[in-house]
């Protein structure tokens, strides 16, 4: 699938005022600064339609952007941030993990993880909480430019033998760089894919 039109629709901090439209969403979550806008900028194309900073903490918001004119993707703020209060964190946890149960646009969330980091005990958990409460996710290894190819092989066979300790299969795996596009078409195909069967 080829990103022809990517536009910036709303931005809140409210499920309940996400748009009303039926077209099928993706989202993307993981922890702070793991590259959520960056790779949304990368599969849409565009340079700054997301806003990316080396702070962690950019993404405050639950952001909706069209593609096409026919699907949904979402940036959302990370998990994790360490810098926020307390009383912040719980805000953000609430809208986010209402957003995941309440939102029933959501086709499929993707996963982010830094593909240079051992398996991280809040990422799991955040898995196990997604298959809990039944929605469908995929992984995605993010910044895979900083790793040579032998050491990020390396990573990946460890991080799916953690994954088999939890999960009989394992769900949809990509890898990607926002820096060299890597991930870019593999990413638009699995979403077209789905889109495709949804008609
Ligand atoms: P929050 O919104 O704070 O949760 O962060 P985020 O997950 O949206 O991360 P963001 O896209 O803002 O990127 C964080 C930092 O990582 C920025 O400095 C990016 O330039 C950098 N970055 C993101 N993706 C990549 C990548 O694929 N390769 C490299 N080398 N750097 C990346
Ligand atoms: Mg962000």
């Amino acid at each position: 699938m080829e990103v022809n039109q990517s536009k910036f629709v709303i931005s809140n901090s409210k499920v309940e005022e996400c748009p009303q439209s039926n077209l099928p969403e993706y989202a993307f979550i993981g922890r702070s600064n793991v590259g959520k806008s960056s790779l949304i900028n990368m599969l849409t194309g565009r340079k700054s339609l997301a806003k990316v900073s080396g702070k962690p903490g950019k993404t405050r918001l639950i952001n909706h952007f069209l593609i096409n004119d026919n699907w949904h993707l979402v940036d959302l703020p990370g998990y994790g941030y360490a810098k926020v209060s307390k009383k912040e964190k719980k805000v953000f946890q609430k809208f986010i993990t209402d957003y995941f149960k309440k939102r029933k646009q959501l086709v499929n969330a993707f996963v982010l993880v830094d593909s240079r980091h051992e398996p991280q005990k809040i990422d799991l958990e955040f898995m196990i909480w997604l298959g809990e409460n039944g929605i469908p996710f995929s992984l995605i290894f993010t910044k895979t430019d900083k790793l040579k190819p032998a050491a990020l092989e390396k990573n990946l066979t460890h991080y799916k033998s953690v994954l088999m300790e939890y999960w009989e299969e394992l769900m949809p795996l990509f890898i990607s760089s926002s820096l060299d596009k890597t991930g870019k078409d593999d990413i638009l195909a699995y979403i077209g894919n789905i889109n495709q069967s949804l008609i």
